[in-house]
């Protein structure tokens, strides 16, 4: 009894462990005041050719065309890259996409000083809206 109850504890211990890191990832508070910033740039289609091209340039490497997650560079990346075709990424506000592609963290670069014009990184977030499945 005491052995099995041991094994269990042994077999259960990095299974937490997992749903822990998993949820820490998905886990990336965004201040409120960004989750409720309007976009100032409509989503037109200059604007949205003009976010293709920067997404192409900045992000394509690492999140993929389609905004899968599987660019070239993924592989060697720490954290949850998303998947920018579903409806859990296309649920958050343009607020909150926009201050993820400004700031960054951890493996994803901020993007305030490659990207300086604020309404360029807004149009990389009305391009993102097009990659939704
Ligand atoms: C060097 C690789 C790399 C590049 C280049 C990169 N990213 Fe990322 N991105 C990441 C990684 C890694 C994460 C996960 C970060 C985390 O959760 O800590 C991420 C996460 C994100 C997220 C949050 C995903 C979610 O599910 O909420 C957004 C939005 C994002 N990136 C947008 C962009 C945009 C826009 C660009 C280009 C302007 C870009 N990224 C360029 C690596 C990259």
């Amino acid at each position: 009894m005491k052995t099995l109850k041991g094994l269990l504890i042994l077999l259960a211990a990095p299974l937490l462990f997992l749903s822990f890191e998993v949820t820490e990832s998905n886990d990336w508070e965004v201040p409120a005041k960004y989750k409720t910033m309007k976009n100032p740039v409509t989503a037109n289609s200059s604007s949205i050719a003009e976010g293709k091209a920067l997404y192409v340039k900045h992000c394509k490497s690492c999140h993929g065309k389609e905004g899968y997650g599987d660019g070239p560079k993924a592989e060697e990346l720490d954290g949850d890259l998303g998947d920018f075709s579903s409806a859990a990424f296309q649920k958050q506000s343009d607020g909150e996409l926009y201050y993820k592609t400004t700031t960054g963290r951890d493996d994803m670069p901020g993007f305030s000083k490659k990207i300086p014009d604020s309404e360029e990184r807004w149009s990389v977030v009305n391009y993102m809206r097009t990659l939704k499945e």
